[in-house]
């Protein structure tokens, strides 16, 4: 039997918290249905912290400057403004719901990352500035009454009726069968997709299926061929790419090659703390350069009372590995990390499908152009989660409930082998991902990868596998649009900037890959 709810949050991270909790205010029901355990998402394991101008010397002029100049000519103005503005008040409102957020003597304590101009980064317990917005968002849903929080229900599909987007069809984690629940909206939560690659610092939930179900929902896909590729991931044989967060360079941590030589100043003159997507291709030159597989990451300079207090989620994960973080230099290499773009909305996270928003990193809100500032995404998952909750409200359309037909009931339940096939279509999509769409591309490389993902889509595919190569097809399609290098996306082919670029990709389910000036609409 189908279910009803007033409004539908899919995911749990803080755009889908936040979400839920400004749509809980109207005391309309709110249903959250999400993957995993309700703690389960990238917000969970951010490190470094959350960028917002509450210190003295900091002003939103600045901040957004910086946002702009990280986001190589893509960012959208107004947008950014938002962010930055709305960011400082909705944090002020997190404290207020009981975030602790680290202080030094009594004061909040702001750390420095890569390209800003100031120490503008809140962080919690050291490094487990995620898990604490996390914790404090989850209890502060869990004092509203209208939120059901529904974990292990993974959404597969988009109920588009009408040019409307009125429900989702998700596995019922107790029946164990596919399930339609129908609601006034839908808020897209879900998150990037760092898991399209072999290597990535995300965890396993981060599959963009919410981008591909919007996709196959008739939603707009902008910028997709911007994916963010953190340079410091921990670099061990048959270990998780652990992420050594941004903040290490920031306090003081240098990037060495394997001969112990310091070797930044050979490609930018901002050394370790030069942009992500320049510090990432810098130790890929480095690596080709010293024919070795990772480089090092030098912390030694500081102290181990200082490294353990800082950082105690990095220090004791490196000493389960055998690496003391204030003695041994620690093998890093890139990890793919973020994804710039998503499902297009306007300034209240609205979609182009009425009754579908959207908010966080499944988005393309415009305010990260081409390239993320570090610390910036939990900041637009809290704003824009709040707007996009806001803008649901406010729009109230009306409850329908439609006849929908499973177009394949059986798809969603699991069996041993298509749990099998699934994994190894992953698998190889994530290869190809790695080695073709990755943190430098070409024509060849890129087209090449476009003919795997057709044959792979011939294959009989469940709907997550469908999705999954569906997603990397529109990463590569627009990689290879994209006759330039800007931000995250570098063309080996097509090194340099190109004005005539300076434009977003947009991609549309049955029509041809174009371009706008402008995300918002
Ligand atoms: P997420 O937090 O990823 O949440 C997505 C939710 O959707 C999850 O609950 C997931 O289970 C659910 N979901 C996904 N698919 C489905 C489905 N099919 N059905 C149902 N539910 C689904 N950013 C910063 O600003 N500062 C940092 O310090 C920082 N550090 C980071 C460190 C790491 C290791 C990583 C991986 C990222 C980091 N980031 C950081 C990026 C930041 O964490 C994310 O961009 C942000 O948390 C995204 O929030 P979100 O709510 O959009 O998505
Ligand atoms: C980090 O701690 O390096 C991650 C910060 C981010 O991705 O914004």
């Amino acid at each position: 039997m189908a279910l009803e709810t007033d409004f539908i949050v899919i995911g749990s991270g803080v755009a889908g918290l936040r979400a839920s909790i400004e749509l809980a205010k109207s005391g309309a029901k709110v249903t959250v249905l999400t993957k995993d355990k309700a703690s389960e998402s990238n917000t969970e394991y951010a490190q470094g912290g959350v960028a917002v101008v509450l210190s003295d010397d900091d002003n939103a002029e600045l901040h957004e400057e910086d946002t702009l100049i990280a986001g190589a000519g893509l960012c959208d103005v107004e947008a950014v403004e938002t962010l930055v503005t709305d960011g400082t008040k909705y944090i002020k409102q997190l404290i207020e719901w009981g975030i602790e957020f680290d202080k030094e003597g009594g004061k909040l304590a702001f750390t420095q990352e890569a390209a800003h101009s100031r120490r503008r980064i809140l962080h919690a317990h050291g490094d487990s500035t995620g898990k604490e917005i996390v914790r404090a968002l989850i209890a502060r849903a869990r004092q509203e009454k209208s939120i059901v929080l529904m974990p292990f229900a993974n959404t597969e599909s988009l109920i588009v009726y009408d040019g409307r987007c009125v429900g989702v069809r998700f596995l019922d984690p107790i029946l164990r069968a596919p399930r339609e629940i129908f609601a006034k909206a839908v808020i897209l939560c879900t998150g990037g997709a760092g898991q399209l690659y072999r290597h990535t610092t995300n965890p396993p939930v981060a599959t963009g299926d919410g981008m591909a179900m919007a996709y196959f929902a008739g939603a707009e896909m902008a910028d997709m061929e911007f994916i963010q590729f953190h340079p410091t991931a921990l670099s061990l044989e048959n270990a998780p790419r652990f992420l050594l967060s941004e903040a290490m360079r920031g306090e003081g941590g240098i990037l060495r090659n394997k001969m112990g030589e310091r070797f930044m100043a050979r490609y930018d003159e901002r050394l370790e703390l030069a942009p992500r997507d320049i510090v990432s291709r810098s130790i890929v030159a480095e690596m080709r350069r010293t024919g070795t597989r990772n480089v090092y990451l030098d912390m030694t300079a500081l102290s181990e009372d200082f490294l353990r207090e800082r950082f105690p989620k990095i220090y004791e994960t490196c000493k389960f590995y055998d690496l003391n973080i204030a003695e041994d230099l620690l093998p890093v290499s890139p990890a793919s990390h973020y994804c710039m773009g998503g499902v297009r909305t306007d300034l209240h996270g609205r979609t182009t499908v009425k009754g579908l928003y959207a908010a966080g990193e499944v988005t393309c809100t415009g305010v990260h152009g081409a390239n993320r500032l570090a610390s910036n995404s939990l900041l637009e998952g809290l704003v824009f989660g709040a707007r996009g909750g806001a803008a649901a409200l406010a729009d109230n359309y009306e409850l329908r409930i439609t006849n929908f037909k499973l177009e394949n009931p059986q798809s969603a339940i699991r069996n041993p082998q298509s749990d099998g096939i699934a994994t190894a279509v992953k698998k190889r999509v994530k290869r190809v991902m790695w080695e073709r769409v990755g943190i430098l591309r070409d024509k060849d490389s890129l087209k090449r990868a476009l003919r795997e993902f057709k044959q792979i889509e011939q294959a009989n595919l469940s709907t997550s596998s469908r999705n999954f190569v569906t997603l990397a097809k529109l990463v590569a399609t627009a990689a290879l649009w994209r006759e330039e290098s800007r931000g995250g996306h570098f063309r080996n082919d097509f090194p340099e900037r190109d004005e005539k670029f300076r434009v977003h990709s947009i991609q549309k389910k049955d029509a041809e890959i174009s371009s706008d000036e402008k995300i918002n609409f």
